[in-house]
């Protein structure tokens, strides 16, 4: 797969008129991102893991641009997982900071663009000037209509659904809903994605082929790329590879 996708790049790096091959009738409305390898990006390099994160936030940039300009509507990312705690004082710190660095600097051109900023997540344990970063750019960007970049960002998928089930469990108790009509659409209502729309596509990169507790109920029926290409790799054309590739699927819901 990284070859193909290397060459389908290419064709996009040298010859940018090739940008039109992209189907503009099956952009995938929801792409969900495991941006991983940013630490093996840096130990290639002999540098610290938080320069591969630094280096990471700028790939954001890139394919934040990229899913704007093709007409995606909604790109969730996993910016910090429920798991990552368990990563060095030093490395959380550093990646705690990395939202106020990239809104500081990056909230005129997401405006701009019409791009607004959401999250997903548990926000209250993150450090008050991580919260605030975030919640100041959700604040800014609030009236645009485009494009939603969504961080995951103390995000767990069990613990999630574990607080849907709480909260039915809850409006059951109180007769708010009946037990007989709890389907799927309604724990869809249930869970921090019950704004979104299905996750069409979920991209992981840096080799590994796991979800990682990542939109477990979302990506059912999701198309999964998993790119041997490290995140801080990932460039404009790379990525419009990737959505090339979706596009060559053939999605079937289940039927044939
Ligand atoms: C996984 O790579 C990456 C993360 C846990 C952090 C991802 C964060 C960014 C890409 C920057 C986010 C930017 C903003 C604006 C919040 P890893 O460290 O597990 O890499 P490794 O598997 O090679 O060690």
């Amino acid at each position: 797969m990284f070859k193909r996708l290397n060459q389908v790049a290419k064709i996009f790096v040298h010859k940018k008129q090739d940008l039109i091959q992209l189907d503009v009738s099956s952009i995938p409305l929801h792409v969900a991102i495991i941006m991983d390898g940013n630490g093996r990006w840096a130990k290639n390099r002999g540098l610290p893991r938080i320069a591969g994160h630094k280096e990471g936030m700028n790939a954001v940039k890139k394919v934040t641009r990229a899913a704007s300009e093709i007409g995606i509507k909604v790109l969730t990312l996993y910016a910090f997982s429920t798991e990552n705690w368990k990563r060095p004082q030093e490395e959380i710190q550093f990646l705690m900071k990395l939202p106020s660095d990239f809104f500081d600097t990056f909230v005129p051109e997401l405006v701009e663009k019409n791009i607004r900023v959401m999250s997903i997540g548990e926000i209250d344990p993150l450090p008050l000037h991580t919260k605030e970063a975030l919640t100041r750019a959700c604040e800014q960007t609030k009236q645009n209509t485009g494009m939603v970049l969504n961080f995951a960002l103390n995000y767990g998928s069990q613990d999630e659904i574990c607080k849907a089930v709480q909260q039915i469990a809850q409006d059951v108790e109180q007769k708010k809903l009946h037990p007989k009509d709890i389907s799927r659409d309604t724990i869809e209502d249930y869970l921090m994605t019950h704004h979104l729309p299905d996750v069409d596509l979920l991209i992981r990169t840096s080799g590994e082929k796991r979800i990682s507790n990542f939109l477990l109920w979302q990506i059912a029926y999701s198309e999964l790329i998993f790119s041997e290409i490290l995140w801080p790799d990932v460039s404009e054309e790379i990525f419009m590879a990737m959505i090339l590739e979706y596009q060559n699927r053939h999605r079937r819901f289940g039927g044939l």
